[in-house]
């Protein structure tokens, strides 16, 4: 286990389409170490998520959730930790939402990005066990972004007027960056 260097906007290992993980690699020591990685990384950043490629990992794997409060975030609902491997994403309504994101790829700033408010995500855990979820709100936001990462999408690259994006301690003075 180990804290890993986060990868920063304008790497351009962060705008690849990662391939699928491949059936051998559920439930082995190679996953799960990576797993523990990216949750020791996440952890040490106060993230709400992260994926693979953000520490240079070629492959569909997100994790987000069960951080409990966090500083970075301090009035989003708590998300079970949670690993999705491989995921599919089916947005259930047309509605979209703006809110406010940040990433640990892109420190220090923050934009307003559209996302679907109602999700349905599947996709295979660390073993390679199958789920699915309903969600909608900060959870759907979540998962959204966490799996652009894995299409080569930072969440810039998503916001509509260029006028709500900027640096976290003068958008939001009381906030963590
Ligand atoms: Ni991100």
């Amino acid at each position: 286990m180990a804290v890993r260097e986060i990868l920063r906007m304008g790497d351009e290992r962060l705008l690849r389409v990662a391939p699928p993980v491949p059936d051998d690699l559920f439930g082995t020591d190679v996953l799960r170490g990576l797993i523990n990685d990216l949750r020791d990384t996440m952890a040490a950043a106060s993230g709400a998520g992260i994926a693979a490629p953000q520490i240079g990992v070629d492959l569909r794997v997100v994790i987000f959730g069960g951080t409990g409060p966090n500083p970075r975030y301090p009035d989003a609902p708590e998300i079970p930790f949670t690993v999705l491997c491989n995921p599919q994403l089916v947005p259930l309504a047309a509605e979209t939402e703006a809110g406010w994101e940040g990433c640990l790829s892109v420190p220090g700033l923050r934009g307003d990005v559209p996302r679907f408010t109602h999700m349905r995500y599947s996709g295979r855990d660390v073993d390679g066990m199958p789920f699915e979820r309903t969600v909608d709100g900060f959870h759907a936001r979540v998962v959204q972004h966490e799996c652009d990462h894995l299409d080569g999408i930072l969440y810039p690259r998503r916001i509509e007027d260029m006028t709500r994006f900027g640096f976290t301690d003068v958008l939001f003075p009381a906030l963590v960056a």
